[in-house]
Parts: C-alpha cells; structure tokens; sequence
C-alpha cells in the first residue's frame, strides 16, 4: 500500500486520465453511469479537468488521483457538491481494474474523509450506489457509512444512498 499515493487532480493530468479513462471505461460502465462519449478525446478530459479545477476553486468539488509507484494514475476520487452551509458533501471514486481487490478504493475513502475534515469541516458525507455494487458496498461499510432506507425523495432506479456522520 506504501507504492500508492493519493494527490490533488491537476490540469497536466489530461494525457493521463484519459488513458486510465479509456483503459478501464469497459470496467467502469459495468457498474456506474457510463460517461459522454464527448470525454474520450484530449479536449474532453481537458474540458473536464478544467471544470473540476474550476469548481474546486470556487469550493464545490475537490478531486484526487492515486498514483502508483510509477506515478501512474490508478483510481480517481472526489469531493462533490460540497455544501458549507450543511457541511456536507458526497464522495465518489473510481479504482482501475487492474489493482483492484488492494484496499485502494478505501485507501482513497479515508482520504476523502479526512479531508472532508480538515480541510472542508463537514460532519455528513454521502455515497450512492447501485444495489449490486458489491465491492463499493464494502469499501463503506469499511469506512463507517450506513444505508440508509429508500424514500420517495430519493434519487430514482436501484442506487441506494450511504451517509456517513462524522
Ligand atoms: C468498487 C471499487 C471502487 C472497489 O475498489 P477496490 O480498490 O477494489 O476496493 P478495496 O480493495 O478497498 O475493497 C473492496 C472490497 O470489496 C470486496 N469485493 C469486491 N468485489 C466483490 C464482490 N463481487 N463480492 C464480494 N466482495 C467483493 C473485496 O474483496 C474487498 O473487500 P476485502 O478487502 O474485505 O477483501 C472498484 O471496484 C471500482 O472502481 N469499480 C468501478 C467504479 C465504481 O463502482 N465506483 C464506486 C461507485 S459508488
């Protein structure tokens, strides 16, 4: 776990996060929303990455990568919609295929928490996911998210959502 590390997302990152995109889109589509097909392009990921600085500037979003040993980025995680007014914000992340089953999902899961913390102070993180996510289910069980039960509020098909007190 030592050759891992997890680190702000920055606008040099465009060649890489598209190749980790592309890499895994199969993987990921498998159990979250698939993403525009517009994104698969260098101007895509720029336009993204541009979107997500922007939005961390102004203190909604805080995105991350976990880099390997090689500096290579292996997973994706975020703060999102972070709402200092609630004090709350929802997680999400992202790990590549190929390394997944290493506890990096949960490595990045208590970064986003400990940020959410220290630098956000927030006291509520939620996560939704679909019902047969199995291995997300864990990485917040892991963490000390619980489910919470389905309302007519809530957002429509088979997510459910987690909420984290902290
Ligand atoms: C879900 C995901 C983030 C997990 O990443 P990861 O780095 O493998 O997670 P961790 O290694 O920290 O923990 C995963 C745990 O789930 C378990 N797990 C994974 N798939 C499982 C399955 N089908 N059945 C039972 N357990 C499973 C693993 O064994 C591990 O538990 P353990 O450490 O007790 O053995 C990764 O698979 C992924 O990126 N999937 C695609 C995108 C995604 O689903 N994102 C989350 C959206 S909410």
């Amino acid at each position: 776990m030592d050759s891992f590390s997890v680190r702000e997302l920055k606008r040099t990152d465009a060649e890489a996060l598209l190749a980790f995109e592309i890499h895994n889109r199969e993987w990921f589509e498998t159990h979250i929303d698939a993403r525009d097909p517009a994104f698969y392009s260098l101007q895509g990921v720029a336009d993204h990455i541009e979107g997500y600085l922007a939005d961390f500037a102004i203190g909604a979003w805080h995105p991350f990568v976990i880099e390997d040993a090689s500096q290579t980025i292996v997973g994706r995680a975020n703060l999102k919609s972070i709402d200092v007014s609630e004090r709350s914000a929802e997680v999400g992340y992202r790990i590549a295929q190929s390394v997944c089953g290493q506890g990096l999902a949960t490595l990045a899961l208590k970064h986003l928490i400990q940020q959410a913390q220290v630098r956000w102070d927030l006291t509520r993180l939620v996560a939704y996911v679909y019902e047969e996510n199995v291995g997300s289910r864990r990485v917040l069980d892991r963490c000390g998210f619980l489910p919470e039960q389905p309302s007519c509020s809530d957002r429509t098909g088979d997510e459910r959502r987690f909420v984290l007190t902290i």
